[in-house]
């Protein structure tokens, strides 16, 4: 298969073990995300496959030939790999065109200067090709570095936050340009984050890990999303509003009615973990499960507003809520409101003993 592919890879610092086991696919022109918290081993992963770190244990092959292996240490230089740092690393004393040309030493210039040309063009920065990366914003950087990744056109290319630096704006607008060059370019990508939307835009696969380096759920970004197979993946989201109970019939009566709560047994403890955008707000109440509520507060974040609400009477009357909605909320003179949950929204959890 072309593309990368890791099998049960170990890797400990001293006697800190940091990856226990890793396996994980990236098929070429697929952009896998590798989404976890600081500490958790992602960098050290990359630098595994790039060939910057030694392999302790496991194998790593790249289309098909194996480059690390109990036998086997294949040089970086010798991998075919483009890696993008969080800082660029751009050289700061070779001009634009010079970065990107860097690595194509193979090449005779004529041909390594059609090359270096083609990706700036591709990545939108060939009138600034003589210009040196401090005269650059963050966004023009990144670009650079991107090119300068994919210049020798590498069999695989490894990004670890390839964002963080840039503020909000700028981000998704180079988001948007990195994807769309790295999809035309048809290479395997693995690309590092912390941030869960940011892995739910890119890829096409995420893995989430855990604290303890190991992956806990991968899939498709609405497997992440949809069927999150623990509480820990489920929060990766943002904050969740969450009901306890005892499994009764295969369901848990709730302030919102009752909601099913499939594979867990009857007579189980459980957590009901529900996502503010999976409460939604009417003012007329007339569907069934419609809750009436108390509005407490109503805060606008720009594109959806934040609502706390408070359970009027019934099963845990009192109880608060969050609920995310689309645009402002508007309390409609002052009417009453009412909440319903999506069950799309809701995941239950063993409670821990
Ligand atoms: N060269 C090293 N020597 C000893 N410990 C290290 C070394 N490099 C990393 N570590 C430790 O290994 C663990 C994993 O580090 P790593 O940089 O892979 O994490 P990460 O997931 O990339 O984190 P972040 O999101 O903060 O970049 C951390 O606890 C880190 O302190
Ligand atoms: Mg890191």
């Amino acid at each position: 298969m072309q593309g990368l592919h890791m099998v049960g890879v170990r890797h400990a610092y001293g006697r800190t073990q940091v990856l226990n086991d890793i396996s994980l696919t990236v098929p070429a022109g697929e952009l896998v995300c590798l989404l976890g918290p600081s500490g958790c081993g992602k960098t050290t992963l990359l630098r595994i496959a790039a060939g910057m770190e030694r392999l302790q244990g496991g194998s790593v092959t790249i289309d098909e030939q194996v480059v690390a292996a109990p036998n086997v240490q294949v040089p970086p230089e010798e991998r075919q790999i483009g890696f993008m740092f969080q800082d660029y690393a751009l050289f700061p004393h070779l001009s634009v065109f010079d970065n990107v040309a860097f690595g194509l030493f193979r090449l005779d210039q004529g041909a390594a200067r059609t090359r270096a040309m083609e990706v700036l063009e591709q990545v939108g920065m060939t009138h600034h090709a003589d210009k040196h990366p401090h005269l650059l914003s963050g966004g023009q950087q990144q670009r650079v570095a991107l090119a300068r990744a994919l210049a020798p056109k590498p069999r695989l290319v490894l990004l670890d936050e390839p964002f963080a630096g840039l503020d909000t704006n700028m981000r998704a607008r180079v988001r948007q340009q990195t994807l769309s060059v790295l999809k035309q370019t048809n290479v395997a990508t693995l690309m590092v984050t912390h941030d869960p939307r940011e892995a739910m835009f890119m890829a096409d696969r995420i893995k989430v890990m855990g604290e303890n380096g190991q992956i806990l759920q991968s899939g498709r970004p609405e497997d992440i999303y949809y069927n999150p197979v623990e509480e820990y993946v489920a929060r990766l989201f943002g904050p969740m509003n969450m009901i306890k109970g005892t499994v009764r019939n295969g369901a848990l009566e709730t302030s919102f009615g009752v909601l099913s709560v499939n594979g867990q047994d009857d007579g189980a403890a459980v957590r009901l973990l529900i996502r503010p955008e999976g409460i939604n707000l009417s003012s007329n109440g007339d569907q069934p499960g419609d809750t009436p509520v108390e509005v407490i507060s109503a805060h606008l974040l720009g594109d959806s507003s934040i609502v706390r609400i408070r359970i009027r009477d019934g099963i845990n009357s009192g109880a608060e809520f969050q609920a995310r909605i689309p645009g402002a909320f508007d309390l409609m003179g002052g009417g009453r409101t009412w909440a319903r949950v999506d069950p799309a929204h809701v995941f239950p959890y063993p409670q821990e003993q």
